[in-house]
This record gives C-alpha cells, structure tokens and sequence, in this order.
C-alpha cells in the first residue's frame, strides 16, 4: 500500500510525457491536414476547446497515430460519418456509438498498448534491439480484432444474435449497434427480465450450438457479455472464443455454463450446474436459421 501516491503521480507523470512526445507527430503538416479532415467527425469523442484531462487520457490511449490513421481512411471510405459518444471504456478497448449511412453502429476500438506493455516499452524503447516489437505488438492487436470478427462471422452463421461485423481496419471494428438509434441496449446484468426461464433457455441452447453446431467456446459468456434488446439476449464479445481444439476450451465451456446458471440461480430458478453441462454437451443442439450479413 505504501508508495501508492508515489505510483499514481508516476504514472501521471508517465501520461504526461507520452502525451507530449506521443502528439509531436500531429505537427508534421501531412497529419495535420489528416487530422483536420476527421475532426469534425469525431468531435462528438474528442470535446471541444481544451480537453478534460479524463477526455485527455482517453484520447491518448484511444487515439494513437495509427488508430488516426486506421479511422481516417474508414470515414474516407464511408464505412463511418461521424464518432458520436463513448458507450463503454474497458481496458482492453473502447466502444462508441456511431453514425454510418447504413444507421447507427457501434465502433470497438482495441488499445494498441495495453498497461503491462506500456509498463514494459520503457525498458523497451531506445534499445535498437527491440525496435520491431511495438510494431509486433500492434500486429498483434490487428489479430486479435479480426479474431472477433471472424468469430463474429461464424456465430452468425449458426443463428447466435450477435452484432453483425460492417468493417474492420487494424485495430478498429465497426459492427451494427445492438439497441436503438441513440441508445444503446443495456447488459443483461443491469435488467431485470420477466421471464428468466425463458432467457435460460435460450442462453443454454446458444452455448450449445457454439459448441455443437459451430465448434465455438465464447469463452467470457456471462450477464456482462449478454445485451438485452428488444425482449431477447443478443451476445457480444467474442474476441476470446476458442476453437473446440483449443486445450481448454472444455475447462472454458463449463465455466460459461456455470456463469449462466449462476444468473439464472440468483434470479429465482434452481438449477443444477453439471446438468446443464450435460445438455450442452449431450443433447442434440438445434440448427440455428443463419443471420444476415455473410459473405
Ligand atoms: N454492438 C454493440 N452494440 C451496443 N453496445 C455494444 C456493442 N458492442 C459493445 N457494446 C457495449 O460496449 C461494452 C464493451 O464491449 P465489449 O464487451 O465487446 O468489450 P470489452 O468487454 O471492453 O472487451 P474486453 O473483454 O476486450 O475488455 C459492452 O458491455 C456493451 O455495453
Ligand atoms: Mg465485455
């Protein structure tokens, strides 16, 4: 505990620094007309005038030369109008709410530094050794996004409701907006649903078509990773899924089982864990219509 402040003014410290050499690269005049054509499409995400420092923060970890970049040429390209507001800040990305000519969507940006990198890079940086391994991290991101949208693809393509995925560019995805127009749909942790039967039901069988139908484990399934829209779950998230051959993708499988059975326990029901991991895995899963959207 002790040394704590000491941390928190390092690290302040730390932002700082990297704000002030991270930003020089937006005086050079080419990324400075780059900058000025996007700017007013993402202001709604930037503030105006002097940024909070909050809004300071969010920029430098959001906003990097290459997310610029990666934006830029979606807007160019009329993937994305316009950035409007956050709707969610995570540590591993950020979501906002956009607006596209096909509607609203919602746009998942992926740090391309996380914390336990940006810790490392200053031992990292400066030594010639070790020049290409931001790059390597970043190309890592990259992956990483295009991971989800294939597993996005697939999920759809065995009738699970998740988003459906409209572009990717680096470490940015644009995927349809579960919700509406200017709100997006809660997480089922934060309602309370009439019929949690009902909504059991359908989590369970959607676990099991993942893993029967499509050979999908999510992975993180749980009430943080489920919206609730329009009377009916939609899934999210599903960056982390594995494949069936994946070691652990059974120790993973029953772990998602055990989060819905624990929501549906502590909304009224009682229900048995390896049962219902029985199910998944034994009975047979249903097929599924396929969702729009595939290639
Ligand atoms: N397509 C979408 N439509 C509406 N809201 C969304 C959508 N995608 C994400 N969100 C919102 O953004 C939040 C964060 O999204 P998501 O769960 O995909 O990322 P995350 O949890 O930050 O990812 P990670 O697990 O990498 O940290 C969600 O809880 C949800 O509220
Ligand atoms: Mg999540």
């Amino acid at each position: 505990m002790a040394g704590e402040p000491d941390e928190e003014w390092d690290n302040h410290l730390d932002a700082l620094q990297r704000a002030a050499t991270q930003h020089q690269w937006m005086d050079e005049p080419r990324y400075k007309r780059l900058f000025r054509d996007i700017e007013d499409r993402i202001s709604g995400v930037l503030g105006t005038g002097e940024y909070e420092w909050a809004d300071r923060r969010v920029f430098d970890s959001v906003f990097d030369q290459s997310t610029l970049l990666a934006l830029h040429k979606l807007i160019q390209g009329g993937e994305i109008e316009t950035l409007d507001f956050p709707i969610a800040r995570g540590k591993e990305a950020h979501v906002f709410h956009a607006t596209t000519a096909n509607g609203p969507a919602a746009v998942k940006i992926f740090h391309t530094t996380n914390a336990v990198f940006k810790s490392l890079s200053k031992y990292i940086d400066g030594d010639p050794r070790f020049s290409g391994l931001k790059r390597r991290h970043r190309e890592l991101v990259n992956i990483w996004v295009r991971k989800e949208l294939r597993n996005l693809r697939r999920c759809r393509k065995h009738g699970i409701p998740v988003p459906m995925p409209r572009a990717n560019l680096r470490n940015v995805l644009v995927m349809d907006l579960v919700g509406n127009e200017n709100s997006p749909a809660p997480r089922l942790k934060d309602v309370s649903v009439d019929d949690v039967e009902d909504v059991f039901e359908k989590l369970i069988t959607y676990i099991a078509v993942l893993w029967q139908n499509a050979t999908l484990v999510h992975s993180d399934f749980s009430e943080f990773n489920v919206l609730w829209h329009e009377g009916t779950p939609w899934i999210i998230d599903v960056g982390q899924a594995v494949v069936e051959q994946h070691p652990s993708s059974k120790e993973f499988l029953v772990r998602d089982v055990t989060r819905t059975v624990e929501w549906a326990n502590r909304n009224g029901m009682t229900v048995d864990t390896a049962e219902s991991v029985l199910r998944v895995i034994e009975d047979p899963a249903p097929n599924l219509e396929p969702l729009p959207g595939l290639d």
